[in-house]
């Protein structure tokens, strides 16, 4: 039975303004950029019909909230050196100078800044002798430690001032390794939150990326983990994700893209986890259950997740994040049980697989109780912390994702992994910001206004022949310095130095020289001209180097080129044990194969989808070759029509759009999830659509581009200094 809702206060906040929300249940203060809500962002309406009372820190009651500016905290405890200026807070671009006394090394910086969310830049400051078997552990600013002993077993336990909340671990104990256990904790204002660089570069770092653990977080020398599947082992991914009222329908399916963004970075990494997919509000929902068999295929758990709808939950009123944790324990005992059907012997989900929980939230995530006790029957199931000797801490990871005021900075402090150098709990002001640390963690930018992945490796290529007037041809960034394009738009005397490629932003771009331009040796555009064929494209294809190499950006990017290790992991499919056949079984599959080319249409870039005919229709789509004004003297179609050409356009089964002269050279393109593999040059068609008066193509208008699976000796050779992992 919730309460009776409450009423506005008269004065809400001086310098800012309120709202109710859960409603009328929750009171949230804003303030203007820069400021925050002093001394609470959130009041709860009690049972006797009144808001919870205004306390500073200390206890004292106050009259009203106000916006104060956003300070950092100061430094509470300094050991073995001093520093100034002393201050119990510091404004915004203040600086903190650190300096040790004598016989101690300063590990960390020397100057701090106040940054403009509250938190001091750089780590701790530490004075170290050295004489440890741990490093010193340092004290963080805000904090105080108990403990002077650095040797193993030995203890330190954090506090944070007044007010302050802390993130990270509490105690830390001296490992045998020279370590500390745990993380480095921080003590951090209620009203401070991460950034989205912070949060990406953080995450990311803590999930995929080998971690250079920071020396003055206390950790040994380099330490690295990395989400690595062992031979044998496995790992499932539990994206949970809060559904209740509060987080309303627009913010849930930004939170919900979010995650599938989040598949698709770790897809790219090669990695195939099993996910579970849950919701939670009153109750857990279960989308994608680890149990099922395709929860290993992220294009089918992507799909699953993006369709979720946020109606789906009845009873929304709360965050009960203790059921949704019960919901994954249970799923951690379904599997098991069900492997253990199937024939495993020892226990294969409890004891090899690797737990990594992604929680989303803006709520309370105590409601219905601390779920701290779910996550010490999830550690004992997986046998964690267990023996000493063997932690297996590496075996579980819980993410926790708050968004917003009303998140109880505390709880999602206590509820996140505490690993040394690792980031594991982030408070972020809004799911904007939530978007954005995704987008750049993924590398697709701010959507809109950078180019799509798709189109960034178009490359257009001019031809300034002395004394003529200027060619062009399209390409495609392949590598740092190589640009893919077809033959035909060069003739044999053509000089590197002629050629320009512009990389990047339509008008904005890089103009970049070539320095060598190199066709397929095989290549003869007059090779038939005796049997009255004026021209023949077979080998259609050329590579054009830079002389100055491309610095990738949003704009600029690579395309996957067919049996690299790139197009391996865009494939989703093991390396090495993945194939250059089953690269081309897995692309160009038997029947229409959708494709895309992309067509600069007037200043802007067009994608063009067409299917590839690879099945019963592919040689009608080669017999109309006969119907191209430079073949009426071909007798038989294969004269001019190769293996090495893949066939699109034409109206069957669905009318394709066609290529125009202009879009020579560039690629044929075959889309994975968000990644892109090129398979194809466009080289030559029956009928130039562009030319056309009235723009409208016949049924026989088909083009041709050259297969690039046919050529691969080729690019493996020319390509070989691109570390492009050709397989
Ligand atoms: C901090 O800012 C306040 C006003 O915002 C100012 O009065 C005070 O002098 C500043 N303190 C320092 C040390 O700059
Ligand atoms: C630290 O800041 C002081 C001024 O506050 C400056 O003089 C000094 O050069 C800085 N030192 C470093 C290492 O940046
Ligand atoms: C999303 O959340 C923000 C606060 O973080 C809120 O201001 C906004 O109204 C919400 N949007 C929707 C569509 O619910
Ligand atoms: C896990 O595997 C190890 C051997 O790798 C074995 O000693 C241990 O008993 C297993 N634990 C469980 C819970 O099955
Ligand atoms: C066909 O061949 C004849 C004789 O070789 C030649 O004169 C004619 O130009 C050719 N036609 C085309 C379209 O090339």
């Amino acid at each position: 039975t919730a309460p009776q809702c409450c009423e506005l206060p008269h004065t809400p906040i001086v310098g800012g303004s309120a709202r109710v929300q859960r409603q009328g249940q929750m009171l949230v203060y804003q303030c203007p950029a820069g400021q925050f809500p002093y001394p609470t962002p959130i009041r709860e309406c009690r049972s006797n019909s009144q808001w919870s009372p205004l306390r500073a820190p200390g206890g004292r009651p106050l009259a009203k909230a106000e916006c104060r500016a956003i300070q950092c905290p100061g430094p509470l405890e300094f050991d073995n050196g001093h520093f100034h200026p002393r201050q119990p807070r510091y404004n915004i671009s203040q600086t903190l100078t650190f300096e040790c006394f004598e016989g101690y090394t300063l590990r960390g910086p020397h100057n701090r800044t106040c940054l403009p969310n509250g938190k001091w830049s750089g780590g701790t400051a530490i004075c170290d002798d050295g004489e440890g078997q741990c490093p010193d552990p340092g004290v963080p600013i805000g904090a105080t430690k108990d403990g002077q002993l650095y040797r193993v077993e030995d203890r330190v336990r954090y506090r944070c001032g007044r007010g302050l909340v802390m993130f990270g671990s509490k105690e830390r104990t001296c490992q045998e390794s020279g370590a500390w256990s745990g993380t480095q904790p921080e003590c951090r204002d209620p009203s401070t939150y991460d950034t989205p660089e912070e949060v990406s570069s953080a995450f990311i770092a803590s999930l995929s990326e080998t971690v250079e653990v920071d020396r003055s977080s206390g950790g040994a020398e380099n330490v690295k983990r990395k989400i690595v599947i062992e031979a044998g082992g496995s790992m499932n991914i539990y994206l949970v994700l809060d559904a209740s009222d509060s987080v309303g329908e627009g913010n849930f399916s930004r939170a919900r893209d979010v995650l599938v963004q989040l598949i698709e970075k770790i897809s790219s990494y090669g990695v195939f986890p099993r996910y579970g997919v849950l919701t939670f509000a009153t109750d857990p929902h279960v989308v994608v259950s680890t149990v099922n068999a395709q929860s290993s295929d992220a294009d089918w758990v992507s799909t699953k997740l993006g369709d979720l709808k946020y109606e789906s939950h009845a009873l929304r009123s709360g965050t009960n994040t203790k059921a949704a944790l019960e919901a994954v324990h249970n799923m951690i005992i379904e599997q098991e049980q069900d492997e253990i059907r199937k024939g495993h012997k020892v226990a294969p989900v409890a004891n090899s697989t690797r737990h990594v929980l992604v929680l989303m939230t803006d709520g309370n995530t105590n409601m219905g109780g601390s779920p701290m006790p779910v996550v010490r029957q999830i550690r004992e199931l997986l046998s964690i912390g267990r023996d000493i000797r063997n932690p297996r801490e590496d075996y579980l990871d819980i993410y926790v994702f708050g968004i917003g005021a009303m998140v109880n900075a505390e709880n999602i402090a206590e509820l996140a992994s505490k690993k040394s150098g690792e980031k594991h709990v982030f408070h972020m002001q809004d799911i904007r910001d939530l978007q954005k640390a995704f987008h750049d963690m993924i590398g697709t930018g701010n959507p809109g206004s950078l180019r799509d992945p798709d189109l960034s490796p178009h490359a257009p290529l001019s031809l300034q022949r002395p004394g003529k007037g200027l060619e062009s041809c399209k390409g495609a960034l392949i590598s740092e310095y190589f640009v893919l394009t077809a033959a035909h738009c060069f003739d044999i005397d053509d000089q590197a130095h002629w050629i320009t490629v512009d990389v990047g932003e339509p008008d904005a771009g890089v103009l970049c020289l070539a320095r060598v331009l190199w066709s397929h040796p095989q290549y003869n555009i007059g090779k038939l001209r005796g049997a009255g064929i004026p021209e023949f494209y077979d080998y259609d294809v050329a590579l054009v180097k830079l002389t100055t190499k491309i610095k990738f950006s949003f704009n600029a990017r690579p395309i996957c080129l067919p049996c690299t290790e790139g197009t391996t992991r865009a494939l989703r499919k093991p390396h090495p044990e993945t194939t250059c056949n089953d690269h081309k079984r897995l692309l160009l599959t038997v029947g229409e194969v959708p494709a895309l080319f992309v067509h600069e249409g007037k200043k802007k870039l067009e994608r063009k989808h067409v299917n590839i005919k690879n099945g019963v229709k592919k040689s009608a789509c080669e017999a109309d070759a006969k119907k191209a004004p430079i073949y009426a003297n071909v007798t038989d179609v294969k004269q001019v029509v190769t293996p090495r050409f893949l066939c699109t356009g034409g109206i069957d089964p669905v009318v394709d759009p066609n290529t125009c002269k202009g879009d020579s050279g560039g690629p044929l393109i075959i889309a994975k999830g968000k990644r892109y593999i090129q398979v194809g040059v466009i080289s030559w068609g029956v009928f130039d659509v562009c030319k056309a008066p009235s723009r409208r193509a016949p049924a026989h208008a088909r083009d041709f581009h050259l297969n690039l699976f046919t050529v691969l000796p080729w690019l493996r050779d020319k390509l070989a200094e691109e570390e492009l992992g050709f397989i």
